[in-house]
């Protein structure tokens, strides 16, 4: 097992001490990364104290120490998986050759282009993010917020480091730009789309959580399977803590669709408006944030077929999430059968290579993946005694990249006219006034134990703490 030296000003387990010139650059970025961090991330509360777990080690058996910290004392550190001995690159044309400790000159460029792109979404988050404690549900889920934020901000470093390690000039010109760009900004915005949604609500941050943290679970996935092993052993330990992210997506939707329910039973009505009326969010509403940001997540894969893709898989660089489990690992002489629209209104079978349809195999495996929560939140309805269920819409529905760019497709996957998808959509997508109804019911609640009306009571713990527990002390 790898040790850290915890006393450094960076913590890390990459022997940092052993190479001053790395150190001294990143010693150099860590006060620009605290400038933006106090400017930009989470509003208001930097000097609460505030119940964090901090990574300290790669160790399985208990990696994370839990404590009171204020935000900008947190201990951003570098962590990399252990190296495993005699590891081979698992697929493509190079499957079976010793993985790479340094970056083949042929693909720097693209390898920096992955990491800039993946490091770009941990600030990004945070960014959108940032207002959300002003109005958080109880102190629970503000101190949650805060230990998603800080470990994005850990994201950021373990991508800055791959940047500053192995990419010389270029490498550290791209970790300053990654602080230059900023979500939802008109001149310089983040480089993917979903990361310039603003997220003004909460109900919007769960499912943040849940769709697009998931997102980045599968992106981390593929690149843990790359040939280039310090990114393969950064992604595997930031998986650790991306599990948490999504599960606080999955818990808060759970709670907001069983306090719904318990509003239902109360009045007797399944009716939007009186559950509206009586403070909660109706299903259909919860519905329309699930079309929203489950479409917007399908796109971060790319489009079905890319040649990109493809090279990237051939060259060893990213993988298929869980690489392992395929048989093939060259995937050459197999195909990987999409829809695509027909152009007269219907659709059609296309048999792509399978190399050209990486994207398509990681966005299914992450469709697959978002299941679970659904499977969770319908039980609580079907108990409850009600015949409404919450489902995933089709991958088709409302896409902005790929052969369904633009195309008119309700959310069970039928095509309809583009007119009826017009007069239709409010039906199908968050409007102006679901969200003025949400923004609404964001009052914040910061009471230990207590919480705010349309979500129901934690159940779970933060580290054995009950959800009473003081999480934030404010000052
Ligand atoms: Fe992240
Ligand atoms: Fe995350």
């Amino acid at each position: 097992m790898s040790t850290l030296n915890y006393q450094e000003r960076i913590p890390n387990n990459v022997d940092l001490a052993g190479n001053r010139q790395l150190q001294r650059a990143l010693e150099h970025w860590q006060p620009r990364f605290l400038n933006w961090w106090k400017e930009l991330g989470p509003e208001r509360y930097q000097d609460a104290d505030v119940y964090l777990r901090t990574a300290i080690s790669v160790d399985e058996n208990g990696w994370a120490n839990y404590g009171y910290v204020k935000m900008p004392d947190y201990r951003w550190g570098i962590f990399l998986a252990d190296q495993e001995r005699d590891r081979r690159i698992g697929f493509g044309d190079l499957y079976g050759q010793p993985v790479w400790q340094q970056v083949p000159a042929e693909f720097r460029s693209v390898l920096r282009r992955l990491i800039v792109t993946q490091g770009d979404t941990e600030p990004a988050s945070v960014e959108q993010q940032r207002l959300l404690g002003l109005t958080c549900p109880s102190l629970y889920d503000l101190r949650n917020l805060f230990q998603v934020n800080v470990e994005e901000g850990r994201h950021l470093w373990a991508m800055v480091y791959l940047l500053h390690a192995h990419f010389g000039r270029d490498g550290r010109e791209e970790a300053e730009e990654l602080l230059a760009r900023h979500s939802g900004d008109a001149d310089k915005p983040r480089i993917l789309g979903t990361f310039n949604e603003p997220i003004s609500d909460w109900l919007s941050f769960f499912m943040f959580t849940y769709f697009t943290d998931r997102d980045g679970k599968f992106q981390l996935k593929s690149l843990a399977e790359s040939a280039f092993d310090p990114l393969a052993r950064s992604c595997r330990f930031m998986l650790t803590e991306e599990a948490y992210h999504m599960h606080v997506g999955e818990n808060g939707i759970g709670r907001i669709v069983k306090r719904t329910l318990d509003v239902m039973k109360e009045i007797g009505s399944e009716d939007p408006e009186a559950v509206r009326r009586a403070g909660a969010i109706d299903l259909a509403t919860i519905q329309r944030y699930v079309n929203f940001w489950f479409s917007s997540s399908l796109d971060l894969f790319g489009s079905e077929q890319s040649s990109n893709a493809a090279s990237a898989f051939a060259n060893g660089i990213k993988g298929r999430p869980d690489e392992a489990s395929f048989e093939d690992h060259l995937a050459l002489d197999q195909v990987c059968e999409i829809e695509v629209p027909d152009g007269a209104g219907a659709m059609r079978r296309e048999a792509v290579p399978m190399r050209n349809a990486m994207n398509e195999v990681t966005r299914r495996a992450f469709v697959a993946d978002c299941e679970a929560g659904f499977i969770r939140w319908n039980r609580l309805i079907q108990k409850s005694g009600y015949q409404a269920r919450l489902f995933l819409p089709s991958p088709r529905f409302r896409r902005a990249i790929g052969a369904w760019n633009g195309q008119p497709v309700a959310p069970d996957g039928s095509i309809v006219a583009r007119e009826a998808w017009e007069a239709r959509k409010g039906g199908w997508l968050p409007t102006e006034a679901d969200g003025a109804f949400i923004r609404s019911l964001m009052r914040q609640v910061i009471e230990p134990g207590k919480v705010a009306g349309w979500i129901s009571p934690p159940a779970r713990k933060v580290n054995h703490l009950d959800a009473d527990y003081e999480f934030v002390k404010f000052h």
